[in-house]
């Protein structure tokens, strides 16, 4: 057991690993299996109802390296002033995301875009509104050296991991090197923990595995209009995350101030395009779009009822939809039925120092 968090955490790793075990019967006979201390992503994923595309890959994870990420990424010594970690940005009870149209990192530093949910992102094929970064490692790095959020060069935190003594047997028992303390390590074990935040279980979720009372006669209603050529919403929003993983225009405004995937690809015809974004616990993680423009899910759906305005990017598939307000309502409902408040009680996934 690692203590560099207290015994508290170890309690919690320990209660992680009996669940998991607990779950075995499910699946006995050619499924999981622990080995030693490693996370058995398989038993972890059925647990969360994942289905198989959604699982992480099995090398990037151990229980070790669960558990530092995890103090890492509530751990404010990677904030240049002491201020912010990943958790004051990624909140759990906001489906972690922050509640702020844009975040604002270290010295109130206001940044310039909307803070998305890090939930499930071990199925996403890229990171940010941009999808400017490939892996999560990459994003994280990215996170700690950029000034308009935790704004720590690598040598900086190096320096600060090493200081605080209680780092070096966690990253001795995540990584089996000598000097273990590294910005890609950290990177590594921070981006283990995040791979193992996930979320199936929604009212839609136990609807689609056969309990018909998991939603509403509305909900089935706005299901139906969701998943039809009228609303074309699943074109985009498509897959167990509700992404298509893509970059689009959906006309939000005549002149974006964001470039958006045009920063990635230089290609003009990318200009103002954002990736899809899940629409897992929506309900939770207002206000919405890159920029955090639309401050309710009531607006997102007027938007897409009205078609937008003039984008020379702009999807064909966004255009007037004459939806009455009955099926407005019911769209909502179904978008509502896609959030799962488990994850927002998950003790797994919480502050190991407020546990
Ligand atoms: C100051 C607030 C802030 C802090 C601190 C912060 N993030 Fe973020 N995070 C954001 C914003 C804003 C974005 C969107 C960035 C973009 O699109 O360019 C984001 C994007 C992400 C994404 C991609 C999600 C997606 O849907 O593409 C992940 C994963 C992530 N952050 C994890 C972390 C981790 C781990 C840390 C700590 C090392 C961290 N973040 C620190 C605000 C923050
Ligand atoms: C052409 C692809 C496309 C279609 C069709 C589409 N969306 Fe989107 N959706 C996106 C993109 C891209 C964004 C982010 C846009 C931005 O931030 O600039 C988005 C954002 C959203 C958001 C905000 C999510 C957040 O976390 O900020 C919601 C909710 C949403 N869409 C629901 C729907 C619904 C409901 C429909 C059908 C009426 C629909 N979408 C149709 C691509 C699409």
């Amino acid at each position: 057991m690692i203590h560099y968090a207290g015994a508290r955490h170890s309690r919690s790793t320990a209660a992680f690993c009996l669940l998991i075990l607990i779950n075995i019967p499910i699946d006995c006979c050619h499924g999981p299996r622990v080995h030693g201390t490693d996370i058995d992503v398989k038993a972890a994923a059925v647990l969360h109802n994942l289905p198989a595309s959604a699982q992480p890959d099995a090398r990037e994870m151990s229980a070790a390296k669960v558990d530092l990420g995890r103090s890492l990424f509530y751990d404010r010594i990677l904030s240049l002033d002491y201020s912010l970690s990943c958790g004051s940005c990624h909140r759990q009870q906001m489906a972690f995301s922050d509640g702020n149209t844009v975040s604002r990192g270290v010295d109130n530093e206001v940044g310039y875009r909307n803070a998305p949910t890090i939930i499930n992102a071990s199925v996403m094929q890229s990171l940010a509104w941009d999808g400017g970064s490939v892996t999560l490692e990459q994003q994280i790095l990215k996170a700690i050296v950029n000034p308009v959020e935790l704004n720590l060069d690598t040598l900086q935190l190096v320096r600060r991991l090493r200081d605080h003594g209680r780092y070096a047997e966690g990253f001795r028992a995540a990584f089996a090197e000598k000097s273990a303390i590294s910005a890609a390590n950290a990177a590594s074990a921070i981006a283990s923990f995040v791979r193992t935040i996930s979320s199936a279980n929604s009212p839609f979720d136990r609807y689609k595995r056969g309990d018909s009372a998991a939603l509403s006669p509305a909900a089935r209603h706005g299901q139906a209009l969701f998943f039809s050529a009228r609303t074309n919403c699943v074109a985009c929003h498509s897959g167990f995350n509700f992404s298509d993983d893509q970059f689009h225009n959906t006309g939000l405004f005549f002149r974006y101030e964001d470039r958006g995937r045009f920063y990635v690809s230089e290609d003009y015809k990318d200009e103002a395009k954002f990736k899809t974004p899940t629409l897992r616990n929506i309900a939770h993680t207002a206000p919405y779009m890159h920029n955090g423009s639309k401050a309710s899910l009531d607006e997102v759906l007027a938007h897409y009822n009205s078609g937008g305005v003039y984008h020379r990017n702009k999807d064909s598939l966004i255009k007037p939809l004459n939806l009455s307000p009955a099926e407005i309502s019911d769209l909502k409902e179904f978008l509502l039925a896609l959030s799962d408040d488990e994850v927002l009680h998950n003790p797994n996934y919480a502050d190991p120092n407020k546990q």
